[in-house]
């Protein structure tokens, strides 16, 4: 179970539950083919943006598998959400997760992203005692895999042509990363 305390603080970033005035900030990511281009999803309309935003204000904890925290990423001084960061309780028994990110494209290249999937990987390991983390990704999607290497997930498969992807067969990485490499990073950054 992991219910955090909110907002959550990184060096640069707030993280914290979205709620009903980030329709805006949310359809900006939502509606633009640059961000959705690897993701399982086409461009959503207004009304899709809005059924997803009561999805996301309720994904604040995790108190059963299968269920997604989803953060929205303010940086400060930027009066705006512009990004999700997302952790998914993908297993109980085996204490797995899943790793997600997505930001919009004005705010790449910042490493926003960066800091907030650490601060999920935290909550992940820390808060909720998961052994292993992972993330899926399209081999074509370098910013995705570019960024899981820098976190520190090593690449574990190549699935090739294991899905039928937006018309065609795609391929995919899975990254992952486990308790104790989380630990060893810890101590080295620290040290
Ligand atoms: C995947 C995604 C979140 C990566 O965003 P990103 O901004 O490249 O990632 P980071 O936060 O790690 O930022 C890294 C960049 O910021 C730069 N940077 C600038 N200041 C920085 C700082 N203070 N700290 C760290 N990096 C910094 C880095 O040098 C790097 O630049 P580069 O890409 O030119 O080498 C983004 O491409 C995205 O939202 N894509 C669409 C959605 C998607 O596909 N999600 C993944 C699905 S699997």
């Amino acid at each position: 179970m992991l219910r955090p305390e909110y907002p959550i603080r990184t060096e640069r970033l707030t993280l914290r539950p979205f709620t009903a005035g980030d329709f805006d900030d949310l359809h900006a990511m939502t509606g633009d083919p640059e961000v959705v281009r690897y993701l399982y999803w086409e461009v959503h309309t207004p009304q899709e943006t809005r059924a997803a935003l009561d999805r996301r204000i309720a994904q604040g904890e995790l108190t059963q598998e299968g269920q997604w925290l989803t953060l929205a990423i303010v940086p400060d001084g930027v009066p705006r959400v512009v990004g999700q960061v997302v952790l998914k309780w993908a297993s109980i028994k085996h204490q797995q997760g899943e790793l997600g990110f997505t930001l919009n494209p004005e705010f790449y290249g910042r490493g926003y992203a960066r800091e907030a999937a650490e601060a999920m990987l935290r909550l992940g390991f820390e808060g909720l005692g998961l052994h292993r983390i992972y993330a899926a990704c399209d081999t074509r999607n370098s910013a995705s895999w570019g960024l899981l290497t820098r976190l520190g997930l090593r690449r574990e498969a190549h699935f090739v042509e294991d899905e039928l992807f937006k018309g065609e067969f795609g391929d995919q990485y899975i990254y992952a990363m486990l308790d104790r490499e989380w630990r060893a990073l810890q101590s080295t950054s620290s040290t």
